[in-house]
């Protein structure tokens, strides 16, 4: 099948890459060694390929990549710039709030887009925000403390002096 260049930013950075037709946006991740985004049901029904389209969070699985021409697609590996973990990812350890962590990629990027929008969640909100992503390993219980942690931790650091 023809590929064709296509050019966008991948967590902030210009790229370009070659697609053809068929290829999702979790294929076009795979061909640049992105792997966070995981491809599980592949039917947009799990979450686990979450990613991030000019901010929005849609199903990496599902998506042409040919459509990413010209947009930002940002991804679980550019939370971390500057190699520190930022505070959802680190939430998420300090609850354990993951088995296998086959989810875990999609559940932190919707975390963070939950806490942007809502910096107090009450569990139930976050457990209506995450309902599209699930978890094979039921670790929903440390999941919602993770989300807990992080409200909370985000606050204390906007308090602290600059
Ligand atoms: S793999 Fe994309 S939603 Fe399940
Ligand atoms: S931690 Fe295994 S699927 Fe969620």
């Amino acid at each position: 099948m023809t590929k064709r260049s296509i050019t966008f930013y991948l967590n902030g950075r210009p790229v370009e890459a070659y697609v053809s037709p068929k290829d999702t946006l979790v294929d076009l991740l795979r061909n640049l060694d992105h792997f966070g985004a995981r491809e599980s049901c592949g039917q947009g029904l799990c979450g686990c390929c979450t990613v991030l389209v000019n901010g929005t969070s849609v199903s990496g699985c599902l998506e042409l990549a040919e459509l990413i021409e010209g947009k930002n697609l940002d991804t679980i590996e550019g939370l971390d710039a500057g190699g520190e973990l930022s505070v959802v990812q680190q939430a998420f350890i300090d609850a354990g709030a993951f088995q296998c962590g086959f989810c875990t990629s999609g559940f932190i990027l919707m975390v963070e887009q939950l806490l942007d929008e809502n910096d107090s969640p009450t569990p139930d909100e976050a457990r209506d925000y995450l309902s599209g992503n699930l978890c094979r390993c039921a670790a929903y219980p440390e999941i919602l403390d993770a989300v807990q942690l992080a409200a909370d931790k985000r606050k204390s650091l906007q308090k602290e002096p600059a």
